[in-house]
């Protein structure tokens, strides 16, 4: 971590654009996505009932949940389908070098 609390979280070519890649980031599982060429960083489990979003897929800027159906916006989280309105936490991202980091 550097002095203003960015951590490294991986590659940006290690990130398929249809799967998020589950990385640890300060001992907490964080799911970093590729959509439109940005990268986004979201919790792991979804605001829903708790469920892993690591299989989930990613589309249209958006992350589903494969368990009830749920769809969050990767760039604030916020709900636009399926059984929840509460909204996924996101995290913010920095690119350098190819390379990602991510603030919780
Ligand atoms: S646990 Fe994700 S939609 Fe229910």
């Amino acid at each position: 971590m550097d002095e203003e609390g960015w951590q490294h979280a991986g590659r940006v070519g290690e990130i398929s654009s249809a799967r998020p890649l589950a990385v640890e980031v300060g001992g907490r599982e964080v799911l970093l996505c590729r959509s439109g060429g940005d990268v986004f960083a979201v919790d792991a489990r979804c605001p829903h009932a708790g469920q892993s979003l690591a299989q989930g897929q990613v589309r249209g800027g958006a992350i589903a949940c494969p368990f009830h159906g749920a769809r969050f916006r990767l760039s604030d989280g916020a709900p636009t389908a399926g059984p929840t309105r509460r909204a996924l936490g996101t995290h913010r991202v920095r690119i350098a070098d190819g390379e990602v980091w991510v603030r919780l």
